[in-house]
């Protein structure tokens, strides 16, 4: 049964192509014929979410599935059900797939264990995103002329990943696709917010300057204050000052250079205004993609191609 758990499990080529076979047919017609069928996708999500939720939904209606969301708030996750519990209530009841967000690293995998329906991981902990990383990989391979993507197409492209990567899921589940695919990552934050021990395959700084200067790609990351030991980060100001995105910063990056941020975004902290709704933002274009990239993601899990 093809889980997704992680970055590096996915069929990376395959899933751009079908991506984009599916951004063609929503441009054509944003609400084509489904094929109804009586297929329940639960999308179980312990933590809030606008953009991945909101995808999956829309990929389960376009599959012709129909969305069960349970939020931990309106479950029996409150009266003290365990992941594992829920997970096999769900599969007793016969749904087909189940896309989890938890707070938890590892909770995917606890799901796996007891599931007898694909698990899809929408976010777990400080761990992975796999989609969203796919769906940041699928809008540069759009903006790149969507090379042979079984190719190292982002060889001699450098990306800067800048914010809070400490506890950032994006920035792992990133980092094995962009290096997979060639490029050079440069992980940027406070000295208090970069991983206790470096990740492979990439540069560490904590000089902003340093990790933008010729990137091809900037992507902010956002604060996680709500995974965030007290005392991390002594000054909001002084974050803003030494690691906001801001237009002086990216006039650093090469001219062609394009600024991504995977939401949600706090406007004025580390990111201001004019990058986030400039020219060079595809900040917007990653939403969209989400959308095609979470079809083609459920229809893998699925089992159907
Ligand atoms: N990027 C992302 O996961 O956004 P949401 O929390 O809104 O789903």
């Amino acid at each position: 049964m093809p889980h997704i758990v992680t970055a590096a499990e996915l069929p990376v080529a395959e899933l751009l192509i079908r991506a984009e076979q599916w951004r063609t047919r929503l441009q054509a017609n944003p609400a084509p014929p489904v094929q109804p069928r009586a297929a329940l996708i639960a999308l179980l999500f312990y933590e809030p979410s606008t953009r991945t939720r909101a995808a999956f939904e829309q990929a389960c209606v376009l599959l012709g599935c129909h969305p069960l969301v349970i939020t931990a708030e309106a479950s029996s996750i409150v009266k003290g059900e365990s992941l594992q519990d829920t997970v096999r209530t769900l599969c007793a009841q016969g749904v087909r797939g189940i896309v989890i967000r938890h707070p938890q690293a590892g909770a995917p995998v606890a799901a796996v264990q007891v599931a007898d329906a694909p698990i899809l991981n929408a976010g777990d902990g400080a761990h992975e995103h796999p989609t969203q990383a796919l769906l940041d990989l699928y809008t540069l391979w759009r903006r790149y002329g969507m090379p042979d993507p079984t190719t190292r197409w982002l060889a001699g492209r450098k990306v800067a990943i800048v914010g809070d990567i400490r506890h950032s899921r994006v920035a792992r589940s990133n980092l094995t696709l962009l290096t997979q695919a060639g490029a050079e990552v440069w992980l940027c934050a406070p000295p208090t917010l970069l991983p206790d021990a470096p990740l492979p395959h990439a540069t560490h700084t904590h000089d902003t300057d340093a990790a933008i200067r010729d990137a091809d790609v900037v992507m902010a990351l956002r604060l996680q204050t709500e995974r965030m030991a007290q005392g991390l980060l002594p000054s909001l100001n002084a974050y803003r000052r030494d690691y906001q995105i801001n237009a002086e910063r990216l006039r650093l990056a090469k001219p062609d250079c394009v600024v991504m941020h995977p939401g949600p975004i706090q406007r004025g902290v580390e990111i201001d205004d004019a990058v986030a709704d400039g020219a060079q933002s595809l900040i917007l274009e990653q939403v969209r993609n989400g959308v095609s990239v979470r079809v083609a993601a459920l229809e893998y899990a699925l089992g159907e191609w």
